[in-house]
């Protein structure tokens, strides 16, 4: 199985970036902790802080380059029409991750505009909602 992870926007400052609510680990740490854990599969990892670079990326890998995509599109979640009519456009499924309990912060925070073009969601599980998303995949493809 072969998986790309998406990361949005700010992402790339997980482990330093308000801490409280995102935790103290990295992602380039989580994700060797991640592929470690599932040796046996292809998890491949692309982070943007552009909108439309996003965009590219789902295109690129949205027809057949991998089994599944899991996507945190950060704030674009909660802004992006673009970003859903991609995961439309594709054929791919995607999975919509968060690491914090999205519905139990701030109101702009309870729209996404992404969930109903995604297979699911998971959130609120902190880094480990990443690896329950591959989880998910996993059931699903198999
Ligand atoms: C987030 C939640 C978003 O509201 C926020 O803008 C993020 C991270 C999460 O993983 O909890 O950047 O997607």
């Amino acid at each position: 199985m072969k998986v790309l992870i998406i990361n949005g926007p700010n992402l790339n400052l997980l482990g330093k970036r308000e801490e409280s609510i995102y935790g103290s680990m990295g992602f380039d740490a989580y994700l060797e902790t991640l592929k470690n854990l599932y040796a046996e599969d292809e998890i491949i990892y692309y982070q943007s802080n552009h909108e439309g670079d996003i965009i590219d990326e789902l295109h690129k890998v949205g027809f057949g380059g991998v089994d599944a995509i899991v996507l945190n599109a950060g704030a674009y979640t909660h802004t992006s029409i673009a970003i859903s009519d991609a995961i439309r456009a594709i054929k791919t499924p995607v999975i919509e991750v968060h690491i914090s309990n999205v519905m139990a912060r701030e109101s702009y925070r309870h729209t996404s505009y992404i969930s109903a073009s995604c297979v699911g969601t998971i959130a609120g599980f902190g880094l480990d909602s990443y690896r329950l998303a591959i989880e998910a995949v996993k059931n699903m493809i198999k």
